[in-house]
């Protein structure tokens, strides 16, 4: 069973399923407290260093509330102009000075392996919050975490899901890693669609054959396709070479009731990470899904929080500790409602 305290976090390939049931456990019992039904002062005196050097307003929003809703304190770094990266300094260097200011850090950098180059000098655990088109494990568990909570509601599990995934395979690093955990699963079917241009990284493609999945690559939505969740992309175009480039792609994935309709089950779970880019060339997911129950995708970024404190409490080993510390909520909250 994976170790949780006083360890990084830096890719889905460090977690077995028992990690990651303990983790979807203990996010499970963070509910309370993300309802504000309760608080906890567990964390109370920690410091989280929160290094966004990307844009991003939901995973660092999200960590920083999840570090909050535990007690601690948040420090934030956002952007690559207002850092010492910008006068040369090493990511080494970086970490060093920075753990020594926080007791965990969670980072986003646009380079795949920098969070990795990092933690090498970090002194805290480092969470990853997104490497470059590489890696975004803390998307990858509260997606799966949505995902089970969507599909027990329909009587169903992880083992056996038919997951169809859309848009921006390549540069998309949410997809790369959800299927990666999806390896640790039995008999998951995939459906990857995309062009042939923003494919699947082969390794992935790989790992998906490995673990015995059945595989479906495809250029296009076609027929009805029978599948358990639909997990639409955005175009990651600040990873294109060009912004030409990048507008090939936009709008070729639409997805709007009408086209779910055809394509999807009536109970066909809807994803996406967001942002979901509403811009008209684009519309990935139209408003006129905002009504369809299946949906999740504002379930999925309230289960980022409970994800989220469920790995700042399993890495500063409080994870039993949370309740002992609770505290009744005095102001006005409808958030259980
Ligand atoms: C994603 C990301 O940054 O990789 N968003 C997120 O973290 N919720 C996906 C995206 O930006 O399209």
């Amino acid at each position: 069973m994976t170790e949780f305290t006083g360890n990084h976090i830096l890719s889905v390939n460090q977690f077995d399923r028992d990690a990651i049931e303990k983790i979807f456990s203990v996010a499970h019992s963070m509910e309370p407290y993300a309802r504000r039904e309760k608080r906890t002062t567990v964390l109370s005196g920690a410091i989280l260093g929160n290094l966004f050097f990307e844009p991003s307003t939901r995973t660092r929003v999200s960590f920083g509330t999840a570090f909050n809703l535990l007690g601690g304190e948040v420090r934030e770094t956002t952007g690559m102009d207002n850092s010492a990266l910008a006068k040369g300094e090493s990511l080494f260097d970086t970490a060093r000075v920075l753990s020594g200011y926080s007791d965990i850090i969670a980072m986003r950098h646009p380079a795949a392996g920098s969070v990795s180059e990092f933690a090498e000098g970090s002194r805290v655990p480092v969470i990853n919050g997104g490497d470059g088109a590489n890696e975004h494990p803390t998307q990858a568990l509260l997606d799966l975490f949505t995902i089970k909570r969507e599909l027990n509601y329909h009587g169903k599990g992880i083992d056996g899901l038919h997951i169809a995934m859309i848009g921006d395979l390549r540069y998309g690093r949410t997809v790369h890693s959800l299927s990666r955990l999806l390896c640790l699963y039995k008999d998951v079917r995939f459906t990857l669609i995309s062009p042939k241009e923003l494919a699947m990284p082969q390794p992935i493609v790989d790992a998906i054959n490995d673990a015995g999945h059945r595989l479906t690559i495809t250029e296009q939505l076609e027929g009805n396709m029978d599948a358990d969740i639909c997990y639409q992309t955005r175009i990651q175009e600040e990873r294109f070479p060009s912004q030409e480039e990048a507008n090939r792609y936009r709008g070729k994935f639409r997805l709007n009731q009408a086209i779910y309709t055809r394509h999807f089950q009536s109970k066909t779970v809807i994803m996406h990470p967001l942002p979901r880019d509403s811009r008209m060339e684009a519309n990935e997911l139209d408003n006129d899904l905002n009504i369809n129950p299946n949906l999740a995708i504002f379930r999925q970024t309230d289960n980022g929080v409970l994800v989220r404190m469920a790995l700042f409490a399993l890495t500063l080993g409080v994870e039993d500790l949370v309740s002992k510390y609770e505290r009744d909520v005095v102001w006005y909250s409808n958030k259980s409602s």
